[in-house]
């Protein structure tokens, strides 16, 4: 993915909480071993405002998506072992795709003062999005 769609991923999943898309740009030492989607030179505190919405969004905790080391009793953030993270990453890539291509979403754009799809919009505090009437059976 190119920079430019890097920094756009990010501002559309800071839909709510600004952040500073200066401060991602500054060059910084990459702390994270395992960034496919976000900017790989995120700083701590940016990642940990997406990571918090990410639990707010869904009503889980961390260790819905992050896999638990059962000896150190620590989670590991940055391995793949669990289907959560995975579909995590694909629902951020689809989540960046609606608002760039419907809501003309882009990092000069103060992200709270346009409207757009955030994780919240179809999930609203579960992991599975509630079916609508019309999916009733
Ligand atoms: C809905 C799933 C989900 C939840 C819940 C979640 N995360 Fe994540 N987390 C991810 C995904 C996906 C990535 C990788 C993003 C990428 O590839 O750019 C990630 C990456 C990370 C990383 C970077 C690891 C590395 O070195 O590559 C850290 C640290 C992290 N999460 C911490 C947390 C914390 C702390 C919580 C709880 C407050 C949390 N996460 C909750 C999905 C989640
Ligand atoms: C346009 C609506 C929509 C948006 C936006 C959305 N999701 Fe989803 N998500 C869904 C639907 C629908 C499912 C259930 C898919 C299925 O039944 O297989 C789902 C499933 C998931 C699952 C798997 C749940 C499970 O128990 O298997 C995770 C994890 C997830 N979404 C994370 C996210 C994150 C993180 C975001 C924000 C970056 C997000 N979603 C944004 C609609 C959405």
């Amino acid at each position: 993915m190119k920079t430019s769609k890097k920094l756009k991923v990010l501002a559309g999943l800071s839909a709510f909480v600004f952040v500073g898309i200066a401060a991602v740009k500054q060059p910084n030492t990459d702390q994270f071993k395992n960034l496919q989607v976000l900017p790989k030179n995120i700083t701590a505190d940016s990642l940990d405002k997406i990571m918090d919405r990410f639990t707010a969004n869904l009503g889980v905790d961390c260790k819905y998506c992050h896999v638990r080391d059962k000896k150190a009793d620590t989670l590991i953030f940055d391995k793949d072992d669990k289907a959560e993270k995975e579909i995590a990453r694909n629902m951020m890539r689809m989540t960046t795709d609606i608002n760039e291509k419907y809501f003309h979403f882009n990092e000069e754009v103060k992200a709270s003062e346009v409207q757009a799809v955030t994780c919240f919009t179809c999930h609203r505090g579960q992991p599975m999005p509630v079916k609508g009437q019309g999916a009733k059976k």
